[in-house]
């Protein structure tokens, strides 16, 4: 796009006079009712570049430092996030995996072309043992992606049986065989992926039908429940919505989305670090533009599903910007700035906000993939800006959203606006209060003060992620350029407001009691 749209005006909400620097939140804490599903903090990992291979695992014998074939130091950092659900195979690769080519003794498993990401050879060396057995170490839920593209019925219904069959079924005992007695569980199964483009290039009408027919052979064993997901629309089609929720309705249990802060799919995306302020400002606007995006979804769903049924599934969202210079074209490996923390935090922020309907969301892609938590390169591993944000805002999963409203400036791109503050709160169990909030003016502080209505504020603590520039990022020689530090511009005061100094380009988490 030319660089003209992308002029950008800053202005405050008091254009003609001075210009305010305060917001006000008002939380309503009393009247919180939604618990943040907490799968909403999902991630994905796809064969794709060095996601799997180099980036999560290394195989046993590896001088790499491993567990079982998976890398110490990425197992350390992702235990930390608690993840909740781990999405795999892919993507794209899902719709031309055929699981079978992963089982067994690996010296046997016969090779595939991995013609979706660079045309390199898979080896099949990671399959369903390795992933189900990473999902127990991680703690998480497996959320398997079927293949509907150019696979078969047969071959998916088989791999739910192989999978959580205790019989003495054909597949059960063939999982025995490659040495795994007990079943997993299996909760999360997505019925093909993006099947209007790289899934199989289908319309809306022919893809419910194909998810009815597959989705009926996929059985339920021996008390295992499935939550079946069916492939959902990206970004802007809400024909695809409307057409599955008339035709499939309450077959499925979730509905995909895919929502990505990208340029366009053609030509260059921009650079992951070499960006100026308009260009920030324009991610910006693109990302907060999920949530119209999302409501129209919503209300789609609403009107065919008003008691909230089948959960919207956003199972694919972040930034997509130029691979690294130098990097694989097809590996889709970038780095990861201040910007992209923004991205997260605003986009979280939305989603906890939605959570009676957003069921799941997973973020695009977990190691070394477009927006990652980690980036690995050989036996050295750094944490991203992103990964700082899932850890501030981990604390939301499963606690209570509570409502608020906010007075904040704005910020404006040629095409969209913006509040410059963003914000979420949710109550735990034992009653403590998590707000994430971020002030994306990439120059202005903000006073903020915060309203409670009801609830009364005695201690404090913060935890504050910022930089330098907002494109400043980590790299493995300098690890700690972007990193969370204490912060101490909180303030109770004696009415009972909590008062916080945020400064600009900053995200702040903050816990009360
Ligand atoms: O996340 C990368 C790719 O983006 C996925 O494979 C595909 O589903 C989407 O187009």
């Amino acid at each position: 796009m030319k660089k003209a749209l992308f002029t950008i005006l800053f202005i405050g909400s008091m254009t003609l006079a001075a210009q305010t620097t305060t917001s006000k939140i008002t939380i309503h804490a009393e009247q919180g009712k939604n618990v943040i599903n907490k799968e909403i903090y999902g991630q994905f990992a796809e064969h794709l570049g060095t996601c799997i291979y180099g980036g999560i695992w290394v195989g046993e014998n590896s001088p790499i430092p491993n567990t079982k074939g998976y890398r110490n130091d990425v197992l350390e950092a992702l235990k930390k996030l608690q993840i909740p659900v781990l999405r795999w195979p892919g993507g794209c690769f899902a719709d031309e995996y055929h699981w079978m080519d992963g089982i067994g003794p690996k010296d046997k498993r016969p090779k595939m072309v991995n013609n979706n990401w660079g045309g390199v050879v898979e080896d099949n060396s990671f399959g369903t043992n390795e992933f189900f057995n990473l999902c127990e170490i991680l703690g998480c839920e497996p959320y398997l992606s079927g293949n509907v593209g150019s696979g078969t019925v047969e071959e998916l219904a088989k791999w739910v049986e192989y999978i959580t069959s205790s019989g003495d079924s054909p597949m059960a005992n063939l999982r025995r065989q490659n040495g795994r007695e007990k079943p997993w569980r299996l909760k999360y199964l997505g019925v093909g992926n993006e099947s209007w483009g790289c899934g199989g290039s289908m319309t809306p009408d022919y893809y419910s039908d194909l998810y009815r027919r597959y989705s009926t052979y996929c059985r339920e064993y021996d008390g295992n429940k499935l939550y079946k997901i069916a492939s959902g629309a990206s970004d802007y089609d809400y024909n695809w919505t409307e057409t599955l929720m008339k035709n499939v309705g309450g077959r499925m249990n979730g509905l995909s989305l895919h929502y990505y802060t990208v340029k366009g799919w053609n030509g260059s995306k921009g650079s992951a670090t070499n960006f100026n302020k308009n260009e920030y400002l324009w991610t910006l606007g693109k990302c907060m533009e999920i949530e119209d995006v999302l409501k129209k979804h919503i209300s789609i769903m609403d009107k065919y599903d008003p008691k909230n049924r089948i959960g919207l599934v956003v199972d694919e969202w972040g930034t997509w910007w130029d691979q690294e210079p130098g990097s694989h074209p097809g590996f889709l490996y970038q780095q990861n700035s201040m910007r992209d923390a923004f991205v997260a935090a605003l986009t979280l922020n939305i989603f906890n906000k939605y959570t009676e309907r957003i069921k799941m969301a997973n973020i695009a892609q977990i190691v070394n993939v477009l927006q990652a938590m980690i980036l690995t390169d050989g036996s050295k591993m750094v944490l991203t800006p992103t990964y700082y944000v899932f850890e501030m805002y981990k604390k939301h999963m499963g606690a209570i959203n509570l409502p608020m409203d906010i007075t904040s400036d704005t910020l404006i791109s040629s095409k969209r606006s913006f509040p410059a503050i963003s914000a979420s709160a949710s109550k735990d169990n034992n009653g403590k209060i998590l707000i994430t909030l971020a002030n994306a003016d990439p120059d202005k502080n903000k006073s903020v003060e915060i309203d409670f209505t009801a609830y009364k504020v005695s201690k404090v603590n913060g935890t504050i992620l910022s930089a330098k520039a907002i494109n400043s990022y980590n790299t493995f020689e300098q690890p700690n350029e972007v990193t969370p530090s204490e912060f101490k511009g909180a303030k109770i005061s004696k009415s009972g407001f909590v008062k916080i100094e945020v400064p600009a380009k900053s995200i702040i988490s903050l816990e009360l009691q």
